[in-house]
């Protein structure tokens, strides 16, 4: 079954088709990568599956409801999650503290409640701390838990921002460049934890990301784009052979 269903995608600034007539679907459970040089529209996909931008014209369908022109907070509540491709944690705030943010907002609590400590924002309190216990250990981040944020290797900063992303339990999560900055080990341990974070949460993802040997050893499939535009869409091993591709990002003839 789809979970995703995007299509005929538009969106421009100014004169720039940023996003020009995309189509893709992403099943249930999958992993999705979407690669492409700077400037593609990549982002920008993501900015209009999850509400930041209103398309120009072009239909989001999320399980089969139509989300296209959701405000940010409602598309987050129906079940997507996103990172940013620049981080967006409280750097100020610790990490413990960057999850605890992360799940109560889901919460949707009133204001009142955490004011005067009502019993049932205790309970609700009390559920997400636990949460982040589980998120801390299984992200291996327990020792750094009160370090502030903004002190973490880059590494741990892209590792953190997946992890409060997961916070408010989502059905579909969308990353943004996670392997951006990491060196060769880290990219490995990171593709191993997406796989897991699969594993666990029943996830499907869509990845965005220009580190070829993450994209191409995680995904079922992966769209191309330039231009605003689908240039292909395949398996790995399909997209690594075409030429088009192999011109976009080498920049010369395959065996050239
Ligand atoms: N808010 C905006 N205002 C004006 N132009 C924008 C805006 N957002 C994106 N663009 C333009 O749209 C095009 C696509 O940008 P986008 O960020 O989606 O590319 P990308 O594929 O994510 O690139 P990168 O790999 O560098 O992150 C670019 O030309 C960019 O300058
Ligand atoms: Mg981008």
């Amino acid at each position: 079954m789809d979970i995703l269903e995007v299509r005929d995608l538009r969106k421009s600034f100014g004169g720039i088709k940023a996003v020009d007539g995309i189509d893709f679907v992403v099943k249930r459970n999958e992993i999705f990568g979407i690669i492409g040089p700077n400037g593609a529209g990549k982002t920008t996909v993501f900015n209009l599956i999850t509400g930041i931008y209103k398309p120009d014209s072009g239909s989001v369908k999320f399980k089969g409801v139509e989300v296209t022109r959701l405000k940010s907070y409602m598309v987050a509540s129906l079940g997507i999650a996103r990172t940013f491709q620049n981080l967006r944690l409280f750097k100020n705030l610790t990490v413990y503290e960057n999850l605890l943010v992360g799940g109560l907002s889901k919460r949707n609590y009133p204001l009142y409640s955490a004011l005067f400590r009502t019993k049932s924002y205790f309970k609700v309190e009390r559920e997400v701390r636990k949460k982040v216990d589980d998120t801390l250990e299984f992200f291996e981040l327990q020792d750094k838990k009160v370090l502030k944020a903004g002190t973490l290797p880059y590494g741990e900063q892209r590792k953190l921002e997946l992890a409060r992303a997961l916070m408010i339990e989502p059905e579909l999560i969308l990353i943004d460049e996670p392997g951006a900055g990491m060196n060769p080990k880290e990219i490995n341990d990171l593709a191993r934890m997406i796989l897991a974070i699969r594993e666990k949460y029943g996830l499907t993802m869509i990845v965005i990301e220009h580190q070829m040997s993450l994209i191409m050893n995680i995904s079922a499939r992966i769209m191309v784009m330039d231009f605003g535009k689908k240039v292909m869409e395949g398996k790995p091993d399909e997209v690594k052979m075409d030429k088009r591709v192999i011109e976009a990002y080498l920049g010369e003839e395959p065996n050239a």
